[in-house]
């Protein structure tokens, strides 16, 4: 079942392109220039007078919802709050009958997300969900689902799940912005085009594996590092050190770049290992200036950036290079080294990958 991989996490890891390509399937037009949801019942008229969505989820979910609110904001103008399910329902969320709710899972089973989906129905909000489990408990109550086609996910550390669910987020988001109307039908076309082109492109990323296998050998003895970004980058680094967290149990933190001279600064040593993620053109000479801030305190860097990013080359210890892609999109495409630094880190450590300490698949407790 594990089809020879040695772990279910790495088999699923390279289940990718195709749970993408199962995900996309179906809801794009012919003409390749709309986004269809079949049996979706939010009417126009409900989306036009939207003025909030709210996504919640728990763990890596939520870290796909952070994406999911730059991709709603950028394109729809909609303004989107994220929240962890375990926050979100032991506080008096403003909810109203115009506010869309959100919520991710994988299980569709987890306690606190099925908790904050009720609570938002009750608040009268309509409730979407983001979910890899059709029959699960979420799918069931939610007044609308859009399932991710990843397949079962075992291992506990969740990657198919997570970059589907950002498929579902970028499907749902230009699917926002073509009812809304708030991007010209040609960009619409260019954007799905370029979505469409993320199997393949992840494809190619998953040829570097064992370039990151060298680099996991590298950081394995290290008892803290560090993953920095900068807005969607950002978002990637949470999840990327959820990751190395859990299954390694290494210490890691994830930044915001621009807070690193706040405060964490002061931890950056002869050596400590830093995680760039700079995907974002727009960002890289902010990112440029904060990867030196780590290199002249010590920091060994390695840069996760697109392949045109020559400049960036320069100015890092180590760099994994992803094809280049829409703003959007980089998220899919540079979670795959980190899910692999994560993965190898754990083999190299002798921990069990699939069934890390202390956690469950699914947290159906409050
Ligand atoms: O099934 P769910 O997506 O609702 O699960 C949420 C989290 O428990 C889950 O994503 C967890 O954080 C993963 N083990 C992370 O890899």
């Amino acid at each position: 079942e594990k089809d020879g991989f040695e772990h279910f996490m790495l088999k699923e890891i390279y289940e990718q392109p195709n749970a993408f390509r199962k995900t996309i399937l179906n809801r794009i037009d012919s003409a390749g220039k709309n986004i269809v949801f079949e049996g979706l019942q939010l009417s126009s008229e409900q989306i036009h007078r939207l003025d909030k969505i709210f996504i919640i989820a728990c763990g890596t979910a939520y870290h796909a919802g952070l994406v999911g609110k730059h991709v709603i904001e950028e394109l729809t103008r909609i303004p989107v709050e994220v929240d962890v399910a375990s926050e979100f329902r032991y506080r008096r969320p403003i909810v109203t009958d115009k506010t869309l709710v959100i919520v991710v899972s994988q299980s569709g089973e987890t306690a606190d997300t099925l908790a904050a989906l009720r609570e938002s129905q009750r608040l009268g909000a309509k409730v979407l969900a983001i979910t890899n489990v059709p029959g699960s408990s979420i799918a069931r109550d939610a007044d609308e689902v859009i399932a991710t086609v990843a397949g079962p996910e075992i291992a506990v550390a969740s990657t198919k799940a997570y970059t589907s669910q950002l498929i579902a987020f970028y499907l749902f988001g230009i699917y926002l912005a073509q009812v809304k109307e708030t991007i010209p039908e040609e960009e619409r076309k260019v954007m799905i085009e370029a979505l469409c082109k993320l199997p393949e492109q992840t494809e190619v990323v998953l040829q570097h594996a064992n370039d990151i296998r060298m680099y996991a050998e590298a950081i394995k003895g290290h008892s803290s590092l560090f993953f920095i970004g900068r807005g969607i980058d950002y978002a990637v680094a949470l999840e990327g050190s959820l990751k190395l967290k859990e299954i390694s149990y290494i210490h890691s933190e994830a930044y915001a770049a621009g807070e690193l001279k706040h405060g964490t600064l002061a931890l950056i040593e002869e050596g400590t290992p830093v995680i760039a993620l700079a995907t974002q053109t727009e960002l890289y000479e902010k990112m440029a200036s904060n990867i030196k801030e780590v290199k002249a305190r010590g920091a060994h860097v390695l840069g996760v950036t697109l392949e045109e990013n020559i400049e960036l080359h320069r100015n890092v210890d180590d760099v994994c290079l992803i094809p280049s892609a829409m703003a959007l999109f980089t998220p899919v495409l540079s979670v795959i080294p980190l899910q692999l630094i994560s993965y190898y880190t754990s083999l190299a450590l002798g921990n069990d990958v699939d069934k890390p300490r202390n956690l469950a698949k699914s947290v159906t407790v409050e």
